[in-house]
């Protein structure tokens, strides 16, 4: 599975890459809006820091418009992924962006219809919201298990990718599903390190270590 980041701030993307935690990085308005940076500017030093897919969103609501800023935003580099929502004028807009050949992320999925669609229009990832979902106490993780189910039925070869984490569980929980990948905020990813028991239990290799005065260098 791969692991998006799911932020528009440079630092955090910078310190999960520099691990090889990151395959790509999704933005959407609100992170742009929240960074305070120039989409443009932003988003072009992301692609220049980071090797795979870059998700970077249009604000217009018409086919036409969409794809006038869709193209441009593809001209910043060449891992742009054009993200798009799910309406009727997102899915026209992803089909002639996947002609010309460039990737598309087709964003806001609340439904297995949806994502149905999203394959018909060649995108080259579809994301589900799963914490969206959570939040009305619908099951956002049942939604990907059936995409994926879908998706392996028919062979389609959009790449699931899981979004609105909210949790560490959630991670483990698409992994064993089998999407594709995950976008998550970078405290996310952190947080899937964090175990009670390897805290407590090195607190006592510590404390056992510090009794005996071992020294290492
Ligand atoms: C990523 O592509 C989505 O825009 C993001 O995961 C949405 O997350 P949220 O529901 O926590 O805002």
């Amino acid at each position: 599975m791969k692991f998006f980041v799911d932020t528009a701030e440079i630092d955090q993307i910078k310190e999960l890459n520099d691990l090889g935690m990151v395959d790509g990085v999704t933005t959407n308005p609100s992170l742009i809006a929240k960074s305070g940076r120039d989409i443009l500017e932003v988003t072009k030093e992301i692609c220049d820091m980071v090797d795979g897919p870059v998700s970077a969103e249009v604000v217009a609501l018409e086919a036409d418009d969409m794809l006038a800023e869709g193209r441009k935003l593809a001209k910043i580099a060449d891992n742009i992924a054009v993200k798009v929502p799910l309406t009727w004028a997102g899915l026209k807009t992803c089909k002639t962006l996947t002609d010309e050949g460039t990737m598309v992320n087709v964003t806001l999925c609340f439904s297995a219809n949806q994502a149905i669609l999203a394959a018909k229009a060649g995108a080259t990832f579809i994301s589900p919201f799963i914490g969206r979902l959570d939040d009305l106490n619908l099951d956002g993780l049942e939604l990907i298990e059936d995409i994926r189910t879908i998706y392996d039925n028919y062979g389609f070869e959009t790449n699931i990718l899981a979004a609105s984490i909210r949790s560490a569980n959630h991670m483990s929980d698409c992994a064993k599903i089998g999407a594709d990948v995950c976008t998550a905020p970078p405290n996310v990813i952190k947080a899937m390190a964090n175990h009670v028991l390897t805290d407590k239990g090195l607190d006592a290799f510590m404390a056992d270590a510090k009794k005996a005065g071992i020294k290492i260098v």
